[in-house]
């Protein structure tokens, strides 16, 4: 059984996206596609169905090399049964997705992000929808920290020799 991973944000057209597409990579990279799977998901429903977004895209492409893929879905409950580890990009989402375990049965797989940063000190991914270029740009380098940190942490943590 694979390793499962949810990104979540708001949209899921900006960061969460980015960073299943990033982490998509390095697990490529590492030669880990058939034990880690990774997906990502919005806590709301307003773009359901939508690519990324293009600036988002933009900045992946230029910084990165990477084409951003996917379409937006909404974070539903059964996302607490179905993944190992679910990764908030703010304290918003990360409120918001517990908000559906009132039980706080699956509140340990629940986690922020940048916990996993080790080069940048922000503790949330910050949203770029509605600033400038240089907010995606952003995104994009806590990203590759954060995934760099979580892949370490999962091959050292989660998988078997
Ligand atoms: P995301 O960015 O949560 O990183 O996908 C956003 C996308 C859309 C909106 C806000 C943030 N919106 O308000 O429509």
């Amino acid at each position: 059984m694979p390793y499962k991973v949810l990104f979540v944000c708001l949209g899921n057209i900006c960061r969460s996206p980015s960073a299943e597409n990033i982490m998509n990579h390095l697990i490529e990279q590492a030669g880990l596609s058939t034990s880690i799977v990774c997906d990502s998901a919005g806590t709301s429903s307003y773009h359901i169905g939508s690519p990324p977004d293009r600036r988002m895209s933009a900045a992946a492409a230029k910084k990165l090399g990477i084409k951003l893929q996917g379409q937006a879905r909404q974070f539903h409950k059964s996302d607490f049964q179905d993944f190992d580890l679910i990764l908030a990009m703010d304290r918003q989402n990360y409120q918001n997705i517990l908000i559906l375990d009132p039980t706080q049965h699956y509140h340990d797989k629940v986690r922020l992000m940048c916990s996993y940063c080790s080069k940048h000190t922000l503790k949330e991914v910050p949203d770029p929808y509605y600033g400038g270029l240089e907010g995606f740009n952003q995104v994009i380098d806590l990203l590759v920290d954060a995934c760099e940190g979580l892949l370490q942490n999962i091959i050292s943590q989660q998988l078997e020799t």
